[in-house]
């Protein structure tokens, strides 16, 4: 007897669909990419219930014959390429012949397709992976596909599927990538019923880009052009000012196809290094071409990863392109989407604030003076530093009972440290790092109480938000009420903070606003209140802490100081790195070899 048998059609379709299709959005992808090979000017999607329920996609190409049916639905079936040569020059954005047969696998699915010297059309019906006989039907010269209930008959795969309102979110993320790089094709997207985008046809591609990614991105864009040595780069790129803090305005196509690619992704981020925060992502729509024979894009089984032959040329040409044209000065660069209120720093984000100037500030001896006197103290405490003064972690006991342990303020140091003088000697506190423990410390208790105090906005302040977003917003809103967040939807594009924690800082509403939406994206609502809580709400502590350079008064030093006594844990920051030093007189006399 035989213990080793061959699968059956089906079951080896099934099995290969769960890598070609993990939801609508992937079927999606794979039928859109079908009608562009086939040529189409114009494409229209519908979906009902997140594509779940029904995947429409019409498109005017130029059709498969009434024999050829069958064979489009069958696994390795292809028009496109038919020897290991055609496979390393691939230029059409299928080559497997694997999709449809995918697709027929796990969904019903119906194909009409006529070609321009045929009478009328055809159609074709698979369910459970039985091909109906062919009828004729009526549709213009073009393909239509229609995959309904996809995994119904993979009950476990189904499970897998999220809300419909995620999985739309999916298949409208799908829809932008294949429509941004295809500026030239005429699309369409309706959800149950409601149109969505209707995108025009259109030639260089920047109606496109605003029409999809708002104009708040269209304003802050430069245009890139750049062909070298069979190489080409262009597109747009935003200036920092309106970087993201997530990473999904970044579109970057190679050979006109949707990929993420390391050496790419690299080459990008470096070429914005110098300008952008590190917190913030960079937004682009770029497309790279290159002969195809330089690229590999048979690497992964939704082809949306590729291998560079020459990956090191490509990293070179990927960033000299972007940093020269975003080297511009920001002064001088005019957006491509000009709009007079453009304001370059309404990000929260600048250049300025970047490299701003220390503030020098002492209450005693007046601003110029202190300079000096920090400067020497600085070089001494640098001579000596090693290893003679080690943070310290439990408070100062041995005082009065009356005094407080970390004493009152002196001074303020070069807009970063708190100067303070206590019995025993001097206190020195990095000022932001003491101040997130205690935002961190006091978001904490009020989260486990239940009652951060929340503050109403008097201006919403409103931002640019894609369907994942909003998506993760409506699903979150109990979540987003007790983190004392109210973020509601202003229109299918754009969400607005209308009242956030009193604790953090207003003018960071729509930066703390995406950091928590990136979360709620990447992990769900339920695991950001659980397992991910504390890294949250340090990262949110970090915005309601008093940034570097913020003068501050000797009673708001001492009111510090004190908060910081009662804070648990106020000797670390939140990155575990320690609030405040010691420096005993005892310390400091050994400085100057003084009673030696
Ligand atoms: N919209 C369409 N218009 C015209 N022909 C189509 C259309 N969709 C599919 N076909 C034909 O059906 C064939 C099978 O399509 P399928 O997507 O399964 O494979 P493929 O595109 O060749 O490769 P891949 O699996 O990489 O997508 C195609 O090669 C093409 O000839
Ligand atoms: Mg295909």
């Amino acid at each position: 007897m035989s213990f080793i048998r061959l699968l059956p059609e089906l079951l080896i379709n099934q099995i290969a669909a769960g890598e070609v299709i993990e939801r609508p959005a992937s079927a999606l992808k794979e039928l859109l990419e079908n009608s562009l090979d086939a040529g189409a000017s114009d494409i229209t999607v519908q979906l009902e219930a997140g594509g779940i329920k029904l995947l429409r996609i019409r498109d005017n190409g130029r059709g498969i014959a009434a024999d050829e049916l069958e064979f489009a639905l069958m696994r390795h079936a292809t028009s496109k390429i038919s020897t290991l040569d055609d496979l390393q020059s691939v230029a059409s954005m299928g080559f497997r012949g694997e999709a449809l047969a995918s697709m027929a696998a796990v969904a019903q699915l119906t194909l009409t397709s006529r070609t321009a010297d045929a009478n009328h059309a055809h159609q074709i019906t698979a369910i459970d992976g039985q091909l109906s006989d062919i009828s004729p039907a009526s549709h213009p010269v073009g393909t239509t596909v229609e995959i309904r209930e996809l995994y119904f008959n993979t009950p476990a795969r189904r499970k897998f599927l999220k809300s419909e309102a995620t999985e739309y979110a999916y298949c409208e993320e799908a829809f932008k990538r294949i429509a941004l790089s295809r500026p030239d094709v005429a699309f369409s997207l309706q959800h149950n019923g409601r149109t969505i985008w209707q995108l025009a046809a259109e030639q260089n591609g920047l109606t496109r880009v605003t029409t999809l990614l708002g104009a708040e991105f269209g304003n802050a864009a430069v245009a890139v052009s750049r062909h070298a040595a069979g190489l080409s780069m262009t597109g747009f790129a935003a200036l920092p000012a309106y970087a993201k803090s997530t990473r999904d305005a970044q579109y970057f196509f190679v050979n006109g196809r949707f990929v993420r690619d390391k050496v790419a992704s690299h080459a990008l981020r470096q070429a914005y290094q110098d300008i952008l925060h590190h917190q913030r992502h960079p937004a682009f729509v770029l497309f790279f071409t290159l002969p195809p024979a330089g690229v590999d894009v048979n690497v992964h089984p939704a082809k949306s990863e590729v291998r560079f032959r020459d990956s090191q040329g490509i990293h070179q040409f990927i960033f000299h392109t972007l940093q020269n044209a975003l080297a511009i000065p920001a002064q001088s660069t005019a957006p491509v989407a000009e709009q007079s209120h453009y304001a370059p720093t309404q990000q929260g984000f600048s250049l300025a604030q970047n490299n701003a100037s220390y503030q020098v500030w002492d209450m005693q001896t007046g601003a110029g003076k202190s300079g000096v006197m920090s400067g020497e103290w600085r070089s001494s405490a640098a001579d000596t530093a090693s290893g003679n003064y080690a943070p310290y972690s439990p408070l100062p006991t041995s005082q009065s009972p009356d005094e407080h342990p970390l004493g009152y303020a002196l001074a303020q140091l070069l807009g970063i440290y708190i100067l303070a003088q206590n019995s025993q000697g001097l206190i020195v506190v990095d000022m932001h790092a003491a101040h997130e423990r205690i935002v961190y410390e006091k978001l904490k208790n009020a989260l486990d109480e239940e009652r951060i105090a929340t503050q109403p906005l008097l201006i919403p302040v409103s931002f640019y938000a894609d369907a994942l977003d909003i998506a993760s917003v409506e699903a979150s809103q109990t979540e987003l009420k007790k983190l004392g967040f109210d973020i509601a939807l202003l229109s299918p594009t754009t969400l607005a903070v209308r009242a956030m924690p009193v604790m953090l800082k207003q003018s960071e509403a729509e930066i703390v606003a995406r950091e928590l939406i990136d979360e709620l994206r990447e992990f769900g609502a339920s695991r950001v209140l659980t397992e991910r809580r504390n890294e949250l709400l340090s990262t949110l502590a970090c915005h309601g802490a008093v940034r570097a350079n913020r003068i501050l008064s000797v009673t708001e030093m001492n009111a510090l100081l004190r908060e910081m006594e009662l804070t648990e844990r106020s000797g670390q920051c939140n990155h575990g790195r320690p609030t405040w030093f010691q420096l005993s007189l005892h310390d400091i006399d050994k400085m100057f070899m003084r009673g030696q």
